[in-house]
């Protein structure tokens, strides 16, 4: 790929159209901040218009060629390209630190990620265009943006699998699925529909209740991880308008009373920094990390600012005051020999070169696969709620899941032994409690203060209960007897309730969803622009009113999506 390396000074333009901005030397008409799915997707669509100047910039490296990244299964070895951040000590969890690590290089989350591809219930996005005056986010709508960012490439293969591919369009994005499925896939997937009295659904057409063989963001040609960077990201790569810098760390945004200007770089190679002037900057930092540039830059709750000698520009407490994130506890399991699981491919001797030949030849077996996708959305009965007067659950409307229940052939605890494992969890994908998200320091190199406040509410500690128990049961069923040798966590000798939740609490992680930190209808005006501010916005994970029930990177793409078409609109005609 040529990405464009121009200097700044190829970048001096004069200030067009709706700029309420005082001109300096080098500016463009967007800056945007973080090299995520919404970043790319941003400056992809506004760049169209060759005479608008996009500058997107990434804290992170490059990397494009490292296996580690383009080969599916190798997905949970990408942390040297993660933020390495922990939440403060949550007590809910008896003071473990859960890790919300985030994206860190080229593609954001869509970089590291575990390449799932879904898009949940239809009536999270109706909510969101009530809640935010945003029209274009309900279902109906933002479907067009959901196909339009993608396109479906079916292998060949011998099995049976929901997908109805009129929901998928003519996008960048290659969505796929497996050719050959894992051992545990089919057993898995018919236990949990009898088990639950599910049928088959494939989680992107607006259904979200149900069992799904799972889809993926992998390129089906070579089975290789498709991204933001080499889809939207190579669209754009030879256009002059455009300039792509990574390594490039944004330490502050510039303001002029209430109007955003410039902002400030840092080129992590160099150590050497830089200011670019523009008409528009757009935070695309993911939901942490934008939250904290914000607050750096004197946006934020005045309080947090005053302490740490931050002029405060604009004093707005809803920023990170509200942090979602998905959250899930883990049972694992030993499997029989014969389904082939991470000790498999990955710590056999003599099953290595088998797995990469077979890889390297076609793309074909476990290294082509992201390996355990199989997972089910579904509703708890309310009477688990009625029990502890929760009326939150029983409210959630009657097409969203609860709680998701998935397998994965790779184990999630640390220190497995070098058996076959397969890892379950159970997560609340509805939660009732969210989390927030500060700093304790003005040095942008110190990270941010998390707070998860994983199942924070009754009513969650009753969901991932009831889901725990339920699917070790079904983990433990006869229909699954002939694939398990038996529990490893947490273990037969966890019986009592008690027990369990120690076991919830200790198996307890982050699947890396954070979102809502920022978002639209509540900090945003319907435009994303941040309420109060000129010439700021955001867009992105940030930006999520409320958590949609399943993974979110598909949401993010179409979101920013949409968000562009919402901008060249509006901009058009300087609103
Ligand atoms: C380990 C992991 C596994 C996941 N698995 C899945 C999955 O299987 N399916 C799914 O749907 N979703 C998954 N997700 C979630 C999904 O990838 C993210 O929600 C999504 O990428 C968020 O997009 P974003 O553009 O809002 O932010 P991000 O993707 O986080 O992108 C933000 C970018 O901004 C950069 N940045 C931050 N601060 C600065 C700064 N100051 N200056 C310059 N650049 C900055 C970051 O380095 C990052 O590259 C996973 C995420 C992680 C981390
Ligand atoms: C392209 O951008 C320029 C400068 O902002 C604007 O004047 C023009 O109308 C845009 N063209 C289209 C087709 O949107
Ligand atoms: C990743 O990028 C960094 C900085 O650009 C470079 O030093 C390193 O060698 C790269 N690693 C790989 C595996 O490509
Ligand atoms: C499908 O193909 C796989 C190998 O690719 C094979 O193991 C399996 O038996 C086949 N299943 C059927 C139903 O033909
Ligand atoms: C199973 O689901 C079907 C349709 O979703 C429903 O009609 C039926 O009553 C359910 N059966 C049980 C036992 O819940
Ligand atoms: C596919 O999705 C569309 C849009 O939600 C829906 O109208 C249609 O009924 C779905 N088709 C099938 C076969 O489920
Ligand atoms: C996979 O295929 C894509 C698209 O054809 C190509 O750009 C990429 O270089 C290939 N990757 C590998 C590792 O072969
Ligand atoms: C940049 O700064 C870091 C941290 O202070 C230092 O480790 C690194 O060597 C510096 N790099 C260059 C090229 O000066
Ligand atoms: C490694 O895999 C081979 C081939 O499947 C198998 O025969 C052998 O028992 C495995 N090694 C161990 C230590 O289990
Ligand atoms: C639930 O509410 C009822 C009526 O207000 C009360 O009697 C009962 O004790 C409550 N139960 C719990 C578990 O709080
Ligand atoms: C599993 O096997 C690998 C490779 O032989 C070894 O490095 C690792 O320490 C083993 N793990 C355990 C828990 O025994
Ligand atoms: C901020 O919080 C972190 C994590 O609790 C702590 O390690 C650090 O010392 C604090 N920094 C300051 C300046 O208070």
């Amino acid at each position: 790929m040529t990405r464009n390396l121009f200097s700044l000074k190829a970048l001096l333009v004069l200030a067009a159209g709706c700029s309420a901005a005082a001109i300096s030397s080098q500016k463009v008409d967007y800056v945007i901040v973080g090299g995520g799915p919404a970043g790319f997707v941003l400056a992809e669509r506004l760049s169209r218009n060759a005479s608008v100047k996009v500058a997107l910039l990434e804290a992170g490296p490059d990397n494009q060629t490292d296996p580690l990244v383009e080969v599916p299964a190798y997905f949970f070895q990408t942390q040297q390209y993660m933020w390495q951040y922990n939440s403060e000590p949550d007590p809910n969890l008896g003071g473990l630190t859960p890790n919300l690590w985030q994206g860190k290089r080229w593609g954001g989350g869509t970089g590291v990620n575990a390449m799932l591809y879904c898009r949940g219930a239809a009536s999270v996005f109706d909510e969101w265009a009530e809640v935010s005056g945003n029209d274009g986010l309900a279902w109906a709508s933002i479907l067009q943006d959901f196909k339009q960012t993608t396109h479906y490439a079916d292998p060949h293969v011998n099995y049976t699998q929901v997908v109805n591919t009129s929901v998928l369009g003519n996008g960048p994005l290659e969505v796929t699925r497996d050719r050959q499925l894992t051992e545990f896939d089919e057993p898995f997937a018919n236990a949990l529909k009898s088990t639950l009295n599910l049928t088959e659904i494939d989680m992107i057409d607006g259904h979200a209740i149900g069992v799904s063989l799972g889809l993926e963001t992998i390129r089906e040609s070579n089975r290789t991880r498709d991204y933001a960077l080499n889809t939207f990201g190579y669209l754009m790569a030879s256009r002059p308008n455009v300039q792509m810098l990574h390594s490039a760390w944004v330490q502050r945004i510039g303001f002029s009373d209430k109007t955003a200007q410039s902002i400030t770089y840092i080129n992590s190679l160099s150590n050497k920094t830089y200011k670019i002037n523009a008409k528009e900057i757009i935070v695309t930092a993911g939901a942490l990390n934008s939250v904290q540039l914000l607050m750096l830059s004197g946006v934020g709750p005045k309080d947090t600012l005053s302490k740490l000698n931050i002029p405060v520009v604009a004093d707005i407490p809803g920023i990170g005051a509200q942090l979602y994130d998905h959250h899930y506890s883990v049972a694992e399991y030993q499997t029989v020999d014969s389904v082939e699981s991470f000790w498999q491919w990955s710590e056999n001797a003599t099953e290595i070169p088998i797995a990469r030949a077979q890889y390297a030849a076609n793309g074909d077996g476990p290294l082509g696969r992201i390996n355990g996708d199989v997972y089910a959305g579904l509703r708890l009965p309310d009477s688990v709620f009625e029990a502890i007067n929760n009326s939150y659950y029983p409210s959630i409307p009657k097409d969203r899941p609860q709680v998701i229940y998935e397998f994965a052939s790779t184990p999630f605890l640390q220190g497995a032994p070098n058996v076959s494992i397969i890892g379950t969890l159970v997560a609340v994908i509805q939660p009732e409690a969210y989390g927030y998200v500060t700093i304790n320091s003005s040095d942008y190199r110190d990270p941010p203060l998390i707070y998860s406040n994983f199942y924070g509410s009754e009513g969650d500690k009753a969901a991932v209960l009831y889901g725990y128990k339920q699917l070790r049961s079904i983990m433990l069923s006869d229909a699954l007897k002939p694939y398990i040798v038996n529990e490893i966590f947490p273990g037969p000798n966890v019986k009592t309730d008690e027990q369990i939740w120690k076991s919830i609490q200790t198996g307890a992680e982050s699947w890396h969803h954070a979102m809502g930190t920022i978002a639209i209808g509540k900090v945003l005006d319907t435009n994303w622009r941040i309420k109060g501010l000129k010439g700021i916005r955001v867009v992105g994970s940030a930006a999520f009113p409320s958590p949609p029930t399943c993974a979110i990177q598909a949401t993010t793409y179409a979101l920013a999506h949409r968000a562009a078409k919402d901008i060249v609109k509006a901009d058009a005609n300087c609103a």
